[in-house]
C-alpha cells in the first residue's frame, strides 16, 4: 500500500483505496471507444464487478501499480498506472511502463496528464523502496498531445517503430534524469 500523492492540482490515489463510485466512474473511461483508441486497446466487455476484481487481484499481486487521478476537487478524472514491471514480482523490479488517461475528454491539454505523470515518476524514483531505475511509455505517433505531455513529463523519445497502420514511439526516463531535474523533490 502506498500513501496519496499530489502534484500542482492531482492527487493520486492508489485502485486498491477508490470508493464505488470512484469504480464506477473508471469502468466507465475504460468502456469509451475514444480512449482506447488512443491507448490502442478496445474497449472492455467485462461485467463492472469482473473488471474491478481483476485490477484488483493484479494490484495485490504487484504485477502492476495503478491509481485514480483526482481532480482538486476531489473528483476522479483519469487513472494512471506502473505495469510490465521487469524483473517481475517477487523479485525487485527496476524499470516498469507507464500508461495514462485522462477520462474527462474537457480536461484534455490543461496540464492534468503533465501532472499525474510527474506524481507518478516522484513516487516511482524517489517514493517507493526501493526505487524504479527506468520509466518507459509507448505512444502512438500521430497522439502529439500524449508526446508533448510526457516530453514536457521529462521523457525523452529514444526510438520509433512502423506497425501496420501507425508508428509507435518509445520514450523513456532513467532515475538520474529525474533526479537530475527535480533534486527537491521528495516524498509528498
Ligand atoms: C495523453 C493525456 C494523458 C495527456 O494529458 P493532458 O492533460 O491532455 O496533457 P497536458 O495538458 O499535460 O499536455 C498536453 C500538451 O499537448 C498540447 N496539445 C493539446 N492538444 C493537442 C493536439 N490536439 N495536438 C498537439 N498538441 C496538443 C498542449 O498544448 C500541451 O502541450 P504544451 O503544454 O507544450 O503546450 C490525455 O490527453 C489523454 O488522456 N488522452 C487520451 C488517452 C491517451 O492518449 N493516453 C495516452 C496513451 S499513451
Amino acid at each position: 500500500m502506498v500513501a496519496s500523492l499530489s502534484w500542482g492540482r492531482v492527487t493520486l490515489k492508489p485502485l486498491l483505496d477508490m470508493n464505488n463510485a470512484e469504480w464506477r466512474t473508471l469502468y466507465s473511461y475504460f468502456r469509451d471507444r475514444e480512449l482506447a483508441d488512443w491507448n490502442g486497446a478496445q474497449p472492455i466487455r467485462l461485467p463492472e464487478w469482473l473488471f474491478r476484481r481483476v485490477m484488483q487481484d493484479e494490484e495485490r499481486s504487484g504485477e502492476r501499480h495503478g491509481f485514480g487521478i483526482l481532480s482538486e476537487e476531489s473528483h476522479l478524472i483519469g487513472s494512471i498506472e506502473l505495469y510490465d514491471l521487469r524483473p517481475s514480482p517477487p523479485s525487485q523490479p527496476t524499470t516498469a511502463t507507464l500508461g495514462v488517461m485522462i477520462g474527462e475528454r474537457r480536461l484534455w491539454g490543461q496540464g492534468y496528464g503533465r501532472e499525474a505523470v510527474l506524481a507518478t515518476l516522484q513516487w516511482a524514483f524517489s517514493g517507493r523502496t526501493p526505487p524504479l531505475r527506468r520509466v518507459r511509455l509507448t505512444t502512438f505517433g500521430h497522439n502529439r498531445r500524449a508526446q508533448r505531455a510526457f516530453a514536457a513529463s521529462g521523457f525523452t523519445e529514444v526510438g520509433r517503430s512502423e506497425k501496420p497502420g501507425h508508428t509507435d514511439v518509445h520514450m523513456e526516463m532513467t532515475r538520474e534524469e529525474w533526479l537530475s531535474a527535480h533534486p527537491d523533490a521528495g516524498p509528498s
